[in-house]
């Protein structure tokens, strides 16, 4: 096993293949050019559906056809939205992964996969390289690139974003000249979508003592605009992921569907905050995350439910960690796979229904049910009839707070002999 970092950058000239992350995009349509000319490579192009483009399938057929007029050589669609659900959404459920919080890693945990997959691609085609079009600043490099590498050693990465050294201007015109099409879509903003969120960078974004305007969110109603009546859903869960709606089955793809259509029309999922980058730079962000915002207040709240207070709180840390690696790049670390392992054995009992209260952009638990919830009316009831004896509180108490009592007490006194020693 060796890593050996000879240059900065890539290492050839020329590359005869080369297989480019490709979504359409302008920054991506410019490099399948560019690739061409400066590596004099046949472009390969790979789209991973994550469900990006809601509304629109016909969206994928576009970009086929967009890559193969700029020259591509071949190109790939995968539909990866069960996979993404399956083995990237669910865990992160699982782990209540809110970055800082607020974050429910929508875009973070999508690129270990795109990549996964894009590697099976170089290999089955003998490919040497693989492209993308993240910028040096972000975090999807990261995630890209130590993917790639754990999965295959010797695949080159090129960025093309940090090679080119082109502004927005320039590679405008760079467009023009070689004739890619411009289009008015996020012309605006940097951003990205999968069926967990939807994010959105750059512009007046920016600033982050501007509040974003509402063209930066293409999902969402806004709250004030909502219905004025409240809607309630039943989230059902088995072992810690959703497996259906209001008591009816369904496809973890259709669920986040409904789940999404439901939640933007309250306005559900609109968040923004200042983030910590991976390599040390904050950012302002904008998210739309109906859907993941309602499954992960839900899921936490459910689990809390039928946990110890010691399972939940040794949980958090645990969720905590598992929520760092995944959005700083480090899916592939072997630490995931054992907090795994403690989060899915938690998750094991998490099963039962919340009934979640949506109205004007929140989303509130209001009730959960489970057959493994560790609430006891019996116990728990303030009516006399409750069999807890209450009179077992004039031993406990004394015997709980005995060292913290006798700390107190003792901390005084040090800080007396301090204080007389100094005068
Ligand atoms: N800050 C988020 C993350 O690191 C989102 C980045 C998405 N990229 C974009 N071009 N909008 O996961």
């Amino acid at each position: 096993m060796e890593i050996i970092i000879t240059t900065l950058g890539p290492k050839k000239s020329h590359y005869e293949k080369i297989l480019l992350l490709y979504s359409g995009g302008l920054d991506t349509s410019c490099m399948l050019k560019w690739l061409q000319d400066k590596y004099k490579a046949k472009i390969y192009t790979f789209t991973a559906d994550l469900g990006q483009e809601f509304a629109d399938k016909s969206r994928f057929k576009e970009i086929e056809e967009k890559a193969y007029k700029l020259g591509a050589v071949k190109h790939f669609t995968l539909d990866l939205k069960e996979k993404f659900l399956k083995e990237y959404i669910f865990p992160t459920i699982k782990a209540n992964g809110l970055y800082q919080g607020i974050y429910p890693l929508s875009t973070a945990v999508g690129r270990p996969l795109i990549m996964i997959e894009g590697v099976k691609i170089a290999k089955q085609e003998n490919i040497p390289a693989i492209a993308h079009g993240c910028t040096g600043k972000g975090n999807d490099q990261i995630r890209f690139n130590v993917t790639a590498k754990a999965h295959a050693l010797d695949v080159e990465i090129l960025m093309p974003m940090i090679e080119w050294n082109m502004g927005r201007d320039e590679e405008m015109k760079y467009a023009l000249e070689h004739g890619i099409p411009i289009s008015n879509q996020n012309k605006k903003y940097s951003t990205d979508e999968n069926l967990f969120g939807r994010s959105a960078e750059c512009d007046i974004l920016e600033h982050p003592e501007i509040e974003p305007p509402e063209d930066a969110r293409e999902w969402t109603t806004a709250p004030e605009s909502a219905p004025d009546t409240p809607e309630y859903i039943m989230i059902n869960f088995e072992e810690g992921v959703p497996v259906g709606l209001n008591g009816e089955k369904m496809s973890a793809v259709k669920l986040i569907g409904q789940l999404h259509d439901i939640g933007c029309k309250h306005g559900v999922g609109r968040i923004e905050h200042m983030e910590d980058r991976a390599i040390g730079l904050k950012s302002r962000e904008t998210y739309e995350v109906p859907a993941a915002i309602m499954l992960i207040k839900a899921h936490k709240d459910l689990e809390k439910y039928v946990c110890t207070k010691h399972e939940n709180s040794f949980k958090a840390h645990v969720d905590q960690r598992w929520t760092e690696l995944a959005y700083e790049g480090l899916w592939v670390d072997p630490l995931r796979g054992a907090l795994e392992a403690f989060i899915n054995e938690i998750n094991k009992k998490v099963t039962g229904t919340v009934k979640v209260k949506l109205f004007k952009g929140s989303a509130e638990v209001v009730a959960r049910e489970s057959p493994y919830g560790l609430y006891d009316l019996n116990l728990a009831t303030y009516d006399t009839t409750s069999t807890f004896d209450q009179k077992l509180s004039y031993g406990f108490i004394p015997i709980w707070g005995m060292q913290s009592e006798l700390g107190f007490k003792l901390k005084k006194i040090a800080l007396n002999n301090l204080k007389e020693k100094k005068e």
